[in-house]
């Protein structure tokens, strides 16, 4: 008689076209942050059928719910299900029936693939050792729909929560696990200068702000050159200045914005403080009034369980190759699960050259290779089904 494990692998397998033809659906029909009803109304239609509880939450997120036999031992999945405002530049026959919107981030094969391992695990459900949580989260992107989903509670009882990113650096087909940090902390601020304006002619009857920006962006970058762990990485980018109208005029405010990323909180906290310090500090010297405010909700970094990625390398070796994706300042909002639970964020490789799917996320014309997703589907499943039945914290 085959294992689980190997019923689990062909099962997905055969799942395959089903998982595609998910995805394509939803790409045609891609929704921005908290606007995913038809998405959700699809999965809710999916896991209901397959015999799930369903619950809604954050907004226009679902959560299935399968209870196996252990009461106590609860694992979560998560797929997110947002799509971007941008226009889609792919000729393919899937391509977004919205203008302006679309699937740049592979978050409908995300949402495809969880439904896939639905499937599976409804299947095997008397074999499950305990309780499988499915979270379809809303807004990912900038909406903090992880966020929401944990201040509601549903993360109380969960033991483990998985997730899974299709990812446009690998390899299709490879599996990438990493250890500790995988994605940065961000944070997004806002500095504004008052001085008081003048003929440009006459510098010294005024107080000018714009030489404080200046001098500001450049004393901002030696926070990270002089005073961080150099073995720390952190990022500190100036995006936007305002500041003045003409050439003769020397206005009376200015205006900075910017982000700040990292690995480390303690280091992101060092960094916010001295970047505080440093504009009121240096806007005093010279004479003007400052204020320094972050202006979006700080995301932590995302950071991944060491004996959970352990666990995953070995339960995953029958499925392909494993390797170490490299790290990266861009942030995910996986963070606020992995914050509250042991979570492990895994990447799936999609780049394929020969079929041209080589464009980064959040690019018009991204795409994924679709001959693996019945990987993340195999992935979730055996994750669930594992660590259900012999993991021990
Ligand atoms: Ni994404």
């Amino acid at each position: 008689m085959p294992s689980i494990e190997s019923l689990i692998i062909s099962r997905a397998k055969e799942l395959s076209s089903y998982v595609i033809e998910m995805r394509r659906d939803f790409h045609m029909h891609p929704e921005l942050k908290y606007e995913e009803v038809r998405t959700s109304g699809i999965v809710e239609k999916e896991l209901k059928s397959l015999g799930y509880e369903t619950i809604r939450t954050a907004k226009t997120g679902v959560i299935g719910i399968l209870r196996g036999r252990n009461k106590d031992k609860v694992v979560a999945l998560r797929a997110d299900m947002d799509a971007l405002p941008i226009q889609e530049e792919n000729d393919v026959p899937y391509k977004s029936r919205v203008p302006g919107k679309m699937h740049a981030c592979g978050h409908d094969a995300h949402t495809a693939m969880l439904l896939g391992a639905a499937r599976i695990l409804a299947e095997i459900k008397d074999k499950l050792e305990g309780t499988v949580k499915l979270i379809f989260q809303p807004a990912e992107e900038g909406g903090l729909g992880a966020k929401l989903i944990v201040e509601e509670g549903h993360l109380d009882d969960v033991n483990a929560v998985f997730g899974i990113h299709v990812w446009a650096s690998l390899p299709s087909g490879k599996i990438g696990i990493r250890e500790g940090p995988l994605l940065a902390s961000a944070d997004a601020f806002r500095v504004y200068i008052k001085g008081k304006g003048g003929h440009a002619a006459m510098p010294n009857l005024s107080i000018d702000p714009i030489v404080v920006v200046a001098d500001l962006i450049n004393a901002y970058q030696k926070v990270i050159s002089r005073e961080v762990n150099p073995l720390e990485p952190a990022v500190v980018s100036v995006t936007y200045v305002r500041a003045g109208t003409t050439f003769n005029v020397i206005p009376e405010d200015a205006e900075m914005r910017g982000t700040i990323r990292t690995f480390n909180e303690e280091v992101r906290n060092y960094i916010v403080k001295r970047l505080e310090e440093i504009t009121k500090e240096y806007a005093r010297a010279l004479r003007c009034e400052a204020k320094f405010e972050l202006t979006e909700e700080n995301i932590p970094p995302t950071v991944n369980d060491k004996k959970l990625a352990e666990f995953a390398r070995k339960v995953l070796a029958p499925l392909g190759e494993i390797v170490v994706p490299e790290r990266t300042m861009g942030a995910e909002d996986f963070s606020f699960y992995t914050k509250k639970a042991p979570g492990l964020f895994i990447v799936l490789g999609i780049r394929n050259e020969k079929k041209g799917i080589v464009y980064p996320h959040h690019h018009p014309k991204f795409d994924v290779d679709e001959d693996v997703l019945w990987m993340g589907t195999a992935i979730h499943s055996l994750l669930a089904y594992k660590f259900l039945k012999e993991y021990n914290e």
